[in-house]
């Protein structure tokens, strides 16, 4: 188990991004509601920067009782993460992909300690 250190915890809160270089794999950490994440800096469809992109309540289908669709709408309780490449989302809390399914971001367990943060790896 290994621990790298990425930033303290009051500038993640600033909403600042942090990139590492984690055993060779790019890693963007990031904090959003008062939590941290971190993923592999990596988009699945091209490649591309997915730890640039903007972060978006998923869209969700807003229905009436019979089921026709009424408006679309920003969820409020689930957030995503969208390249700015292409546009594909992913999860913020798993990192599944919303287009691809099974496919998501590989996550890296984040730890703060004594306020500073970490990306914890297990070799
Ligand atoms: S590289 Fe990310 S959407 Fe295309």
């Amino acid at each position: 188990m290994a621990d790298t250190f990425i930033a303290k915890a009051e500038a993640l809160e600033t909403g600042q991004r942090f990139l590492a270089s984690i055993s060779g794999t790019e890693v963007v950490v990031f904090g959003h509601k008062g939590r941290v994440f971190a993923y592999e800096n990596r988009c699945l469809h091209q490649g591309g920067p997915v730890g640039e992109g903007m972060i978006l309540g998923r869209v969700v289908a807003v229905l009436d009782a019979e089921k026709r669709l009424l408006r679309e709408e920003f969820s409020e309780t689930e957030d995503q993460l969208i390249c700015p490449w292409h546009g594909w989302a992913y999860s913020l809390e798993t990192g599944d992909c919303a287009g691809l399914r099974g496919a998501r971001l590989r996550k890296f367990e984040v730890v703060t300690e004594k306020g500073d943060v970490y990306v914890r790896t297990r070799d």
